[in-house]
């Protein structure tokens, strides 16, 4: 594993104009680099590299990362495959942490388990090609399954013979120890008697992203009802079944190339899938899909395809494992198979290019269907109407980018016949528990405002993780002067230039429903709900509806903010004669810079939070998303920062 630091100094090191030149021929164009794109065909370029930001972003195919990013998708390395290219080029050296003598007997151990896999591996093969009992009967059997010679060869398939010991013997024969053919769960252990797990079934070995095998899956050849229809090796040391994805390893380049990945149930699905020209497929293998699983996929493509073969039931149940796909920010499509169809028999049955349609045309977006699905069962019962919103908005919420979250909203409140309106309040509802529980927050004592207290206010180095102050500025700022108008320049369909006026209120509640933002304050958000159902309805609220309102917070929170520190602070500066330009002269630039700098707190809270995570985080596939996460925000912050510096020094 590379040490956390020396990743920093590569990436901090490569130089993205210098990393992507030894694979694409840039030249210089102004403070850029532009060259053709490696990603796709163009004869004019689009993709650019910028080295002050220490990106490339194609504007014709939209590919866009940093150094490691670009040699990770160039070369289709991993992320240690990539940094440690990276620190060669640039001779920065690479001591992987130093391994203590348990490290070291581990690893070997290991090598052990993975040794004895091997020969077990060529062991049932052997018995599959060349015994009389593996070709009359697993040979037979594959054959009745259409699968072919090359399929066996490349999913190195194989059989286990009907007998007790077999392979036990054999490899006890060839010198591997009775503990590691324990350990990888070839061999059984009772009172001291030692024989076979896999005994008369056919078999499936798994394999690792590498291609190494880890396990296996045997499956019975005649149903019989005493004995479990699938056989396979327990957890160990190199097999952790929720880590693993049968048919990963023949399926990544394919689905990197087609930017798609199909999850099916089973091992056959997979091969028969596989064998009629659909590579990208993977089976989770009869277990429900787990988040490892899904971020294993998500190496490769943000898209997901599950094709399913089950009733409703079975269907309706599985909601709850797809929802988990999507809090991983992929794109979720489902694909139902015939009544008493499956991939397997599907593929058996049709031409490729039929299974190939049939897939694409028949899949469908999984909120969309599941809407549909819901929508139904609950046709013309308002009750469960109310229900399956909640249900369908709950589902939204898990989706972390707020841009797809409201086309969703869009699209549901289409399908549902409802308005957009009511299923985003009920959205941002849902979005604030969460926020609130993630941020155990409590609310603040309210005290009374005064001139000093309002100074003192203003210095205070605000709590790096806290954007109260932000959020009542704002609040203070829409209980002041939300009915009053300010101007921005436009221009009108001559191409003139014209001031266009807006209510403040409209500006800044318009502006932060965009970017989906919400309050941590329970007060000041219930004040902002308000202020956007009014503004819905084409109407602002005035002072008087705050300072009188029956929630007694929120009365007094008004009141306390609409004694307005800034005629006092005019009335100071007549006592201090200093020249203070006043809020209400500079009414645009306090509105504008109020919501940049709740903006710039948010920005700067999450890249705290991805910080810590950073410090916590053990996988290295995990530092990498953390560090791309992080490199956003920081762009982001500095647009912000940016407009906000214009703002404050215009
Ligand atoms: P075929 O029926 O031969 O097409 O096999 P299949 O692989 O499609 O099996 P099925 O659709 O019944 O099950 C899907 C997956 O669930 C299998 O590939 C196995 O990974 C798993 N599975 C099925 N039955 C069992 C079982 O009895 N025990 C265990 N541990 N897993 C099973
Ligand atoms: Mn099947």
């Amino acid at each position: 594993m590379i040490p956390k630091d020396t990743i920093q100094t590569i990436i901090e090191t490569a130089r993205v104009e210098e990393v992507v030149g030894e694979f694409v021929h840039l030249r210089k164009r102004g403070v850029n680099y532009i060259g053709l794109c490696p990603f796709h065909n163009e004869k004019t370029p689009s993709f650019t590299v910028s080295p002050a930001k220490g990106i490339y972003k194609c504007f014709g195919c939209g590919k866009a990362g940093n150094s490691v990013n670009f040699v990770m998708e160039h070369e289709h390395y991993s992320y240690p495959e990539a940094l440690k290219f990276i620190a060669k080029k640039y001779n920065i050296e690479i001591e992987e942490e130093e391994q203590t003598p348990e490290q070291i007997q581990q690893l070997n151990e290991k090598e052990s388990l993975y040794a004895v896999n091997e020969f077990a591996r060529k062991f049932f093969t052997e018995q599959l090609i060349n015994t009389e009992e593996g070709k009359s009967i697993g040979l037979t059997y594959y054959k009745e399954r259409d699968f072919t010679e090359k399929t066996i060869e490349e999913f190195q398939l194989g059989y286990s013979p009907d007998r007790w010991d077999a392979f036990t013997k054999e490899a006890k024969e060839n010198g591997y120890q009775a503990e590691f053919l324990i350990k990888t769960g070839l061999t059984i252990n009772k009172d001291g008697k030692h024989y076979d797990r896999f005994r008369a079934r056919i078999i499936f070995p798994i394999h690792n992203l590498s291609g190494r095998v880890i396990g296996f899956g045997g499956r019975i050849l005649k149903k019989d009802d005493k004995k479990p229809k699938y056989v396979n090796s327990p957890e160990s040391d190199i097999y952790n079944k929720s880590k693993a994805l049968y048919g990963i390893y023949f399926a990544k380049s394919e689905i990197i190339k087609k930017d798609n990945c199909f999850l099916v149930e089973g091992y056959t699905d997979v091969i028969s899938l596989y064998q009629t020209g659909i590579k990208n497929v993977v089976a989770s293998s009869g277990t429900s899909l787990t988040t490892d699983q899904i971020r294993l996929i998500k190496r490769y493509t943000p898209n997901i395809t599950i094709l399913y073969d089950g009733d409703a039931a079975g269907l309706k149940a599985s909601f709850r494992g797809i929802d988990m796909i999507l809090e991983q920010g992929m794109n979720v499509k489902v694909v139902l198979f015939p009544e008493g169809e499956d991939p397997d028999s599907y593929a058996r049955s049709h031409r490729t290019s039929e299974v190939e349609d049939y897939v694409t045309s028949q899949a469908k977006d999984f909120i969309r269907f599941k809407t549909s699905v819901l929508l139904e069962e609950t046709q013309n019962d308002p009750v469960k109407k109310a229900g399956l919103i909640k249900e369908i908005v709950q589902t939204i919420s898990l989706i972390p980018d707020g841009i797809t979250r409201s086309l969703y909203v869009k699209e549901c409140s289409s399908l549902l016949e409802m308005a957009e309106q009511t299923l985003m309040n009920e959205l941002n509802k849902r979005l604030r528990e969460k926020f609130k529980k993630k941020s155990q927050f409590s609310p603040p004592e309210m005290e009374q405002e005064n001139l000093q207290e309002f100074h003192a206010e203003k210095q205070i180095e605000i709590d790096i993780n806290d954007t109260e102050y932000q959020e009542r500025d704002i609040v203070r700022i829409l209980l002041n002067y939300g009915q009053q108008e300010i101007a921005f320049k436009d221009e009108d369909e001559n191409g003139h230039p014209i001031e266009v006026p807006v209510e403040v209120a409209k500006f800044i509640i318009n502006d932060i429903r965009r970017d989906s933002l919400s309050f941590k304050n329970p007060v000041f958000q219930k004040i902002f709900d308000e202020y956007v159902e009014y503004i819905d309805r084409d109407e602002i609220p005035d002072e008087n509806h705050f300072k009188n309102h029956e929630d007694t917070e929120i009365s007094t929170l008004s009141v306390n903010m609409l004694l307005s520190p800034y005629e006092l602070s005019e009335n100071w500066q007549k006592i201090v004669k200093i020249e203070v330009v006043t809020e209400v002269q500079q009414l645009k630039k306090a509105v504008v810079n109020s919501v940049l700098s709740f903006k710039a707190k948010m920005i700067e809270e999450l890249i705290f939070e991805n910080q810590q995570k950073l410090k916590k985080t053990e996988s290295e596939e995990d530092v990498m998303l953390l560090l791309k996460e992080q490199q956003d925000l920081k762009q982001i912050g500095r647009i912000i920062n940016k407009e906000l510096g214009r703002v404050v020094t215009k």
